[in-house]
């Protein structure tokens, strides 16, 4: 695995919008951003334009559309208006654009695919693809649907060995590009795990680390991912991350874990029930 390749973005979900920020990423090295067309109160395009005009250029956005003031809808005609809006509001135009969570309205998943296809040919963004929170309701269904040259997936120690198998089936069926990642941390580094678990364990030896920096560099790994988004409104979190990044991760140790989360999951699968009891 090779750690050049490996990118952080700033997820900007529940982070807070501020210049200082986006300046101290540039600062160390980080120049992916990923937000959404409801991210701050629908406000995120705005206000990252509105903050930071200039620096935009530096960065590769990332956005997502499909969430509405109203609820989750991936109607065709609404998600041509956001992805249009969305440009209007950044004042460029986007690098990548993501269907939000399709498993949420996998009846439409189809279409939706094609407009941000069309988008795309539009030139509307560069690339576009899927990002889902649990692809499994959508392994559900029949579908077709055009390559997309990216999907993004939870990532980390904290993801489930049904949820790891659900995204290689979707990369398999969809065909997908490039992965990425996204929420190292579940939402929460400080669940007590970042402090009970040895995470350098899943490191080539002899790397000095924060137990963060260690679950950063094996969200690389589980599933294998080129960028993780991760969020944070502190440039010194953000700069641990980057550190994370640069960790050589042992393959074995991770083929070994992946193993042992499949065994433990066909055993409790496999174990009576209350019920049975
Ligand atoms: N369905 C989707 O499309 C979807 C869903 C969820 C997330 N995402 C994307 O993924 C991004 C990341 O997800 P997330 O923010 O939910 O989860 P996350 O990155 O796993 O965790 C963020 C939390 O970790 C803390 N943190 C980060 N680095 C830290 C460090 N070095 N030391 C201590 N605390 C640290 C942050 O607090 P501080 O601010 O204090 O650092 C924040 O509370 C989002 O912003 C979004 O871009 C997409």
């Amino acid at each position: 695995m090779r750690t050049a390749d490996h990118r952080i973005a700033l997820g900007l979900y529940r982070t807070g919008h501020t210049r200082q920020l986006l300046e101290g990423a540039l600062e160390h090295g980080v120049t992916d951003l990923d937000t959404a067309f409801n991210y701050r109160h629908f406000a995120s395009h705005r206000t990252l334009a509105a903050i930071a005009d200039d620096l935009l250029p530096a960065f590769t956005i990332s956005t997502k559309v499909g969430y509405f003031p109203d609820g989750h809808n991936l109607a065709p005609a609404r998600l041509r208006a956001a992805v249009e809006q969305s440009a209007e509001e950044l004042r460029r135009t986007p690098d990548t654009v993501l269907l939000h969570n399709p498993e949420s309205s996998v009846d439409a998943f189809v279409d939706a695919c094609a407009v941000l296809l069309e988008m795309r040919e539009a030139g509307l963004c560069k690339t576009w693809g899927l990002s889902t929170w649990d692809p499994r309701p959508l392994l559900d269904a029949d579908w077709e649907i055009p390559c997309p040259n990216v999907a993004m997936v939870r990532a980390g120690l904290t993801v489930s060995t049904g949820l790891l198998d659900a995204v290689d089936e979707l990369v398999d069926r969809a065909r997908i590009r490039e992965l990425w990642g996204m929420s190292p941390f579940a939402g929460n580094a400080d669940d007590s795990i970042w402090q009970t678990v040895d995470t350098s364990t899943f490191l080539v030896p002899g790397q000095q680390c924060s137990a963060l920096e260690a679950g950063v560099a094996a969200a690389f790994a589980l599933p294998e991912v080129t960028r993780l988004a991760v969020g944070t409104s502190h440039v010194e979190h953000l700069a641990e991350a980057v550190s994370g990044s640069r960790l050589e991760v042992n393959t074995e140790t991770v083929t070994a874990y992946r193993a042992l989360l499949r065994e433990r999951a066909t055993v409790s699968a496999g174990a009576p029930s209350r019920k049975d009891h």
